[in-house]
């Protein structure tokens, strides 16, 4: 748990830092290779319906990156939340979402469940941690022509959760190999987008 408190810590300070310019998740991942190919972990949703959120609002995201302030709601994971019916009125249903990831941890290795558990606690600790700045977030003005406003709480806690689940990839089911320990050091600081 101790640890997974110290990767919550980074994910804020990132979530925080990415409020600034130079940000080094601007570029995308070091190594062209699928985190999944390193080490498989529990997920919210199928890659296919991940993917369809990332085609229609990627473009939108990456230019919201490089603005200065208050951080910007990630529509990508907004509309993943969407997808599953988790988010509403600037709140992410917390028991579905823990039974999405249960459910998808099932089937694989069984120190995933409590590693998802502690992770669960751990990102909505954080996001509760961070309420001012998100609700800030929630009611930006458009910064450009068409500029689709996204309420924060559904990009910190997706973020958190993503980068939290594969910082803890148990050393037996992660693959070592030089690209896949860049990867591992590259989200460390840097959501899955
Ligand atoms: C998600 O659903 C809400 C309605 O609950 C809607 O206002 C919002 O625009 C949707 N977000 C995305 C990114 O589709």
């Amino acid at each position: 748990m101790a640890e997974v408190n110290l990767i919550v810590l980074v994910v804020f300070g990132i979530v925080l830092s990415s409020a600034f310019a130079d940000n080094p998740c601007l570029k995308g991942p070091p190594v062209p290779k699928n985190a999944a190919e390193c080490c498989v972990t529990p997920s919210l949703v199928e890659p296919s319906a991940f993917m369809a959120c990332h085609s229609k609002w990627i473009s939108q995201t990456k230019r919201q990156m490089a603005i200065e302030g208050i951080p910007r709601g990630c529509c990508v994971a907004e509309c993943v939340m969407n997808s599953t019916k988790l988010y509403s009125n600037g709140k992410i249903d917390r028991e579905a979402l823990t039974k999405l990831y249960l459910d998808s941890a099932k089937p694989m290795p069984p120190e995933w469940k409590q590693i998802a558990l502690d992770s669960i606690d751990a990102c909505f600790k954080m996001a509760d941690s961070m309420k001012d700045e998100i609700d800030a977030g929630a009611v930006l003005k458009p910064a450009f022509e068409g500029e689709q406003i996204c309420h924060p709480i559904s990009g910190t806690i997706l973020a958190c959760m993503g980068m939290t689940l594969f910082a803890k990839c148990p050393a037996r089911l992660f693959t070592v190999n030089a690209d896949c320990n860049k990867l591992k050091k590259y989200h460390s600081q840097c959501p899955f987008l």
